[in-house]
């Protein structure tokens, strides 16, 4: 699908348009076929009409939009990939591991170890399919400056890992702002045509936003923006077939805009987004609860862990 060729191959594409769409990082088919046309006349110069039929062909071509019976969707759903968070107990609730093409939120106040959880996805998604891992390399978007490659030389010591090699395979930006931040997952998509990047950690998802849009006025808006944002990041998911992370801090207490903690966070936006929604609180010493919340396939539940020196464990 990464093949040069494959664009032009499109009704209406030619050479300049190929160009042009390349360069707006439109370079194989299937990132077209997900493509909104407004996306795709801005980025090419050409009108509604040739950007409806482009993105119609390359659908066809890319295999995407069809309708599909159970069964096989039920065999893309095995075909997943569950990746290990270190603790037996968090992977049975999340049904085997964070999974593939599909975005997970860590929710929680302060030190209920949503880092904690992103750095050690960060080590375990380096490791063979075996060990739980995707041999891959990681995106970490950085909101609040708190990757600490540090915390991921003891989790890769904790799993007798090279901590050099793991660190190389980190691939770190901090967002300055929203915008920045959304900007962020246009350049992830380039990294990967370099790196096989299995994995898009966003700590945190939401601080930017919550400072930027501040008042009920706002709120609208802001959900607009993250509507799209997430959008954004589950195409990249889609198209990596990779895993996605995202925390979001709620206080333990209601507050004004987010209400109950264990509800809707940040709107019902995320709520639909987010495949897998995981509140953490805390517990006693390095103790942690996590319980699943909304999840459309898995039970509601409960899941202990603990975050160690070495990193995530029972
Ligand atoms: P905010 O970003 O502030 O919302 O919190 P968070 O949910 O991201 O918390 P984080 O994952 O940073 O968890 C912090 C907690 O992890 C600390 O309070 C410690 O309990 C624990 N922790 C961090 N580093 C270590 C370590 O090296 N060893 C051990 N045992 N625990 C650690
Ligand atoms: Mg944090």
């Amino acid at each position: 699908m990464n093949d040069e060729k494959s664009v032009e191959e499109l009704p209406g594409v030619g050479p300049a348009t190929a160009e042009k769409l390349r360069e707006a990082g439109f370079d194989d088919l299937m990132s077209i076929a997900v493509s909104s046309p407004s996306a795709l006349i801005e980025a090419a110069e050409i009108g509604e009409a040739t950007a409806n039929k482009i993105i119609a062909a390359a659908k066809k071509l890319a295999d995407v939009g069809g309708f599909l019976t159970g069964d096989v969707i039920m065999e893309q759903r095995n075909a997943a990939f569950k990746v290990t968070t270190g603790s037996k107990a968090l992977d049975t609730l999340l049904g085997g591991g964070l999974e593939t093409c599909a975005i997970t939120e860590f929710y929680g106040e302060f030190g209920s170890g949503k880092t904690q959880i992103t750095h050690q996805l960060c080590v375990n998604i380096t490791r063979g399919e075996d060990e739980g891992g995707l041999s891959g390399h990681t995106v970490f978007i950085d909101t609040e400056n708190t990757f600490r490659p540090e915390r991921i030389i003891q989790m890769a010591n904790g799993l007798d890992l090279d901590p050099n090699e793991v660190l190389k395979t980190i691939h770190v930006a901090r967002a300055f702002n929203s915008h920045h931040q959304m900007l962020l997952i246009e350049k992830a998509k380039e990294i990967t045509k370099e790196f096989p990047i299995k994995l898009l950690i966003m700590d945190s998802l939401t601080s930017h936003f919550r400072a930027e849009y501040i008042g009920r006025g706002s709120l609208a808006e802001r959900q607009q923006k993250l509507n799209k944002h997430l959008h954004s990041i589950m195409q990249f998911a889609d198209i990596n077939k990779a895993v996605v992370a995202v925390t979001n801090q709620v206080s333990s207490k209601p507050d004004a805009f987010f209400g109950d903690p264990t509800r809707a966070i940040g709107g019902h936006v995320l709520a639909h987004s987010s495949t897998f929604r995981v509140y953490l609180r805390k517990s006693k010493g390095n103790r942690r609860i996590a319980r699943l919340i909304d999840s459309p396939n898995l039970p509601e539940g409960e899941a202990v862990f603990s975050i160690m020196e070495e990193g995530i464990r029972e």
